[in-house]
C-alpha cells in the first residue's frame, strides 16, 4: 500500500443545499484534471490541526475537472464540520486526498437499489449519476425529515427522475425495507445514512432472505462498543517471523509503527480504510466500521482491530 496523494484544492463554489449542509465544488488551481474516481468513493479532508475527516464524492465520476462534497454541520461533532462551514468559502484552499472507494457498485449486479438517509445521500448520488450514464437498472429511495432538510434534493430529482421515491417524515412516510422487494437474483442494495437506517436496511433485508453480501453500506461513524475491554496479544510478521507484543493500552497500528513498519493511516478510528492489511490465522476482533463481511476472514484495520491471543500479519 502507498500513502495517498494530498492535493491543495481551491473552493470553486460553496452553496448551502439545506440550512445545515454546505455543498462544495473543489478544483485544482493549476491542473485541469483531478485523479479519477468511481461512484461510492470518498476523500479525506485535512483539518488545520492535522486531523482528517472523510467525505463522499457526490459529483459526476465522469467529470475529472472537479470534486464535489457536501458537509453537514454536526453540533455534536468533533469540530471538523464547523471549521469547514466557517472557512471553506469560494477562493479558500483545502487539503484533500486522492479518492478511495470502500463502497463500490457491484460490477456483477443487474439491478441496484439505493437507500439514502440525510447526508448519506452523497455517495449514492454519485452512484445514481454513474448508473444513469450507463443505462443501468436502479431505484433511489431518499429518506429525510422533510424536503427542506433533504440535502442535494434538486440534484437527486434531476438525476433520478421517476426512479426516485422520497420518504419524508413531514409527510408521514417512513422508509420500510419491504419497499425494496424480494431478493431477486442479481439485485444489490446500498445504504448510507444514520446508523439506525443502515441497521434497518441491513437487518431488515437479511431477515427477508437477502444474502448479506448483496446488502452494502457505508459508515463514517466509529463503531461504538463501550463494553469492549482491550486485551494484550501477539502479532507475528509473516515475512520476517518477528513477533511483537501488543499491550492492552496500545493499538496494533501503533506497535507496528514502533517496530519500524511504515503503514499508512488516516482516520485511526476504523472508518476510512487507509490502514487495511492482510492477515492469516488468528482470531481477529474486528472493531472497524468499514471492512465488508466478505473481507473479514483475511483483512483487518490495525488502527482499531485487535486479536484474541495472536495473529499473523501479511506484512
Ligand atoms: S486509519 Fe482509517 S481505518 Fe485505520
Amino acid at each position: 500500500m502507498t500513502a495517498r496523494l494530498i492535493m491543495k484544492l481551491r473552493v470553486a463554489d460553496a452553496v448551502a443545499t439545506t440550512p445545515e449542509v454546505l455543498h462544495l465544488g473543489l478544483v485544482h488551481p493549476a491542473r485541469p484534471e483531478l485523479p479519477a474516481w468511481t461512484a461510492g468513493a470518498h476523500v479525506d479532508l485535512r483539518l488545520p490541526d492535522g486531523r482528517v475527516r472523510q467525505y463522499s464524492l457526490c459529483g459526476d465520476p465522469a467529470d475529472r475537472s472537479r470534486y464535489e462534497i457536501a458537509i453537514k454541520r454536526e453540533a455534536a461533532g468533533r469540530g471538523g464540520s464547523a471549521w469547514a462551514h466557517e472557512t471553506l468559502a469560494p477562493g479558500a484552499f483545502a487539503h484533500v486526498s486522492a479518492p478511495r472507494n470502500n463502497f463500490p457498485l457491484d460490477p456483477g449486479a443487474r439491478r441496484h437499489l439505493l437507500v439514502a438517509g440525510g447526508i448519506g445521500v452523497t455517495p449514492l448520488l454519485a452512484m445514481a449519476r454513474a448508473l444513469s450514464a450507463s443505462g443501468a437498472d436502479y431505484a433511489f429511495h431518499l429518506c429525510a425529515p422533510s424536503p427542506e432538510r433533504a440535502p442535494l434534493l434538486a440534484a437527486v430529482r434531476t438525476v433520478c427522475g421517476p426512479r426516485l421515491r422520497c420518504w419524508f417524515g413531514s409527510e408521514g412516510r417512513r422508509f420500510d425495507p419491504d419497499a425494496l422487494g424480494p431478493a431477486e437474483t442479481g439485485t444489490h442494495a446500498y445504504a448510507c445514512g444514520p446508523r439506525r437506517l443502515m441497521d434497518a436496511v441491513q437487518e431488515g433485508l437479511v431477515a427477508r432472505g437477502w444474502p448479506a453480501e448483496r446488502v452494502h453500506s457505508e459508515h463514517f461513524e466509529p463503531l461504538r462498543d463501550e463494553g469492549f475491554v482491550p486485551e494484550p496479544f501477539e502479532a507475528r510478521i509473516a515475512s520476517t517471523g518477528q513477533v511483537l507484543h501488543v499491550p492492552a493500552d496500545r493499538s496494533l497500528l501503533d506497535v507496528l509503527r514502533g517496530a519500524g513498519l511504515d503503514l499508512p493511516s488516516s482516520c485511526e478510528l476504523g472508518v476510512c480504510g487507509a490502514c487495511e492489511c492482510g492477515y492469516r490465522d488468528g482470531a481477529v476482533l474486528h472493531r472497524d466500521a468499514v471492512l465488508p463481511l466478505a473481507k473479514r476472514g483475511s483483512r483487518m484495520m490495525p488502527c482499531v482491530s485487535r486479536a484474541r491471543d495472536a495473529v499473523t500479519l501479511e506484512l
